[in-house]
């Protein structure tokens, strides 16, 4: 009997196709020469990029109007190397978007990249028609998807013809900011396409700022900078090289800042606020500084934490964003102190470096003691808890990388929630990753809400993950309860692993605001 194709197999399938030409396009672009990788490519020569802060194409009372596409392009990503790229407006990181509490920002998104995309606000609180929900997606202008691509056949077939999407040219997101400041990001969001496309370079920054954080004294202006942090491989000619390893999760032999290999940030004897992101694919970071001075950290994903606190590590999964303020007066001119990652030895134990130049400066930003008020929500607010584990597929469990992966032993399917939170309730609900002899971190994100942590393993949350959080770190054998309010909006979002192969190969669900 024919397999029955739906709806997002057919998506997969189409996005599959478009994977595999890029690919075939990468290999017949190879040249000889060293390979490029941690041993090879220069590291701290390249100065840090900052990503442009984008210009509204317009403003007026309803807020500010933006223009972004997604196209392709070539950036400089290692030294006498062209990379072609993905990036939004042509560029990776794409263009900084800067939002202001209360005033809302308008993207009106499209692509120029003969695949389906759709962008995602992560950490937004978004209603869920400007959510990027994966098979609203996009396509070039005047695109006419060919039948086979779209496998149309196999839905007319099987009789889910009618549902065959409709083409859209672009889309016109809306995002409110009535949430409190914070370093947010723009991805990739598309079924089945999500790993590969945020790979090629669909990643930004989203940065909200509310007057709250405009009244502290924190370093600002070309102080204040944004990190994004990530793990990419590299053919011989410097192409980008797409290796998930099954559907384990596409790591990388090469850290990258900002689009930049290893690179070196000259700073003044001053404080510096760096907003840090992990954008990786399937990499963890555990930052920490050469110096073995502790981080001052300042926010968790959901912006300001109640007061500093001072750490020396840091762990970040992929999507969490740390804040932390380094104070650089204390080194003298032409010291240097590396960022580091504790999780990995030699080069990828790197990340970039600091170099410290200059007379000492006078500095009027502050580190104050009180950052902002923090509700916290306890569990006796909460109506229920809802449990989820994640873990293979229960029939393919002993593959080995293993394949596909589930969220309570269910794929991801589009059109069935897998939770129904009551609109204003509260909810714990409580990640589970039973122990198991593959060791990778399946970090949690819930669209939507922020959450509180209330416990992990049974313990008070880690020092650095105590304020707002969108996603956590979620390692085999954790148990973690997380609490949150389900406002704002009704309709339909998603939770999922964000190991961006993961939540391709199905450890992704749909959970609908009632
Ligand atoms: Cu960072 Cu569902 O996304
Ligand atoms: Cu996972």
């Amino acid at each position: 009997m024919p397999r029955i194709m739906n709806r997002r197999e057919a998506l997969k399938l189409a996005v599959a196709g478009g994977v595999a030409t890029t690919l075939q396009a990468c290999g017949s672009r190879l040249s000889h020469g060293a390979p490029i990788n941690a041993e090879t490519a220069p590291r701290f020569e390249a100065a840090l990029p900052i990503p442009p802060v984008l210009e509204p194409a317009r403003s007026d009372e309803h807020g500010d109007y933006y223009e972004v596409e997604a196209r392709k392009s070539t950036a400089a990503i290692l030294p006498g190397k062209h990379t072609t790229i993905w990036g939004y407006n042509g560029i990776f990181p794409g263009p900084t978007i800067k939002a202001t509490r209360g005033r809302a920002t308008h993207v009106r998104f499209t692509s120029k990249l003969q695949t389906p995309v759709v962008a995602h606000l992560h950490g937004g609180h978004t209603p869920p028609d400007s959510d990027g929900w994966p098979t609203d997606v996009i396509f070039p202008a005047g695109h006419q998807v060919p039948a086979t691509s779209m496998a149309m056949g196999h839905m007319g077939q099987s009789g889910q013809m009618a549902e065959a999407p409709a083409l859209k040219y672009e889309h016109n997101y809306t995002y409110p900011n009535d949430r409190r400041a914070a370093t947010l990001w723009y991805h990739d969001h598309t079924m089945g396409a999500t790993g590969h496309n945020v790979y090629m370079g669909l990643a930004g920054f989203y940065l909200v700022e509310d007057e709250e954080e405009g009244s502290l004294a924190l370093p600002r202006g070309r102080y204040d900078i944004p990190l994004m942090l990530c793990a990419r491989q590299f053919d011989h000619d410097g192409s980008l090289r797409f290796n998930p390893h099954g559907h384990a999760g596409t790591e990388g032999d090469v850290i990258l800042v900002n689009g930049a290999a290893w690179p070196a940030l000259q700073v003044e004897r001053r404080k510096y606020r760096f907003r840090i992101l992990n954008a990786s694919n399937a990499t963890t970071f555990t930052l920490a500084l050469s110096s073995t001075l502790p981080f001052a950290q300042i926010a968790t994903d959901g912006g300001l934490m109640a007061r500093p606190v001072e750490v020396p590590r840091i762990s970040m999964a992929m999507a969490e964003r740390v804040e932390v303020v380094i104070d650089f007066s204390v080194y003298a001119d032409g010291d240097s102190v590396v960022l580091r990652n504790t999780e990995k030895p030699g080069p990828l134990g790197e990340i970039m470096r600091f170099d410290i130049t200059g007379p000492a400066v006078s500095d009027h930003s502050e580190l104050p003691d009180h950052l902002s008020m923090i509700e916290a929500l306890t569990p006796e607010a909460a109506t229920r808890t809802r449990t989820f584990t994640f873990g293979p597929r229960p029939e393919l469990k002993f593959h080995n990388p293993p394949i596909y992966w589930a969220i309570n032993g269910e794929r991801f399917d589009p059109e069935h929630a897998q939770a129904n939170p009551l609109l204003g309730d509260v909810e714990i609900w409580r990640f589970v990753y039973e122990k198991s002899s593959w060791k990778q971190t399946h970090p949690p994100h819930v669209h939507l809400v922020n959450f509180q942590i209330l416990d992990r393993n049974g313990q008070s949350p880690r020092v650095h993950e105590r304020g707002w959080k969108d996603t956590l770190r979620l390692d085999s054998g954790d148990d973690v309860r997380v609490i949150m309010r389900f406002d704002g909006y009704r309709g339909r979002y998603l939770m999922h692993c964000h190991n961006l192969e993961h939540e391709d190969y199905d450890m992704m669900m749909r959970f609908d605001v009632v």
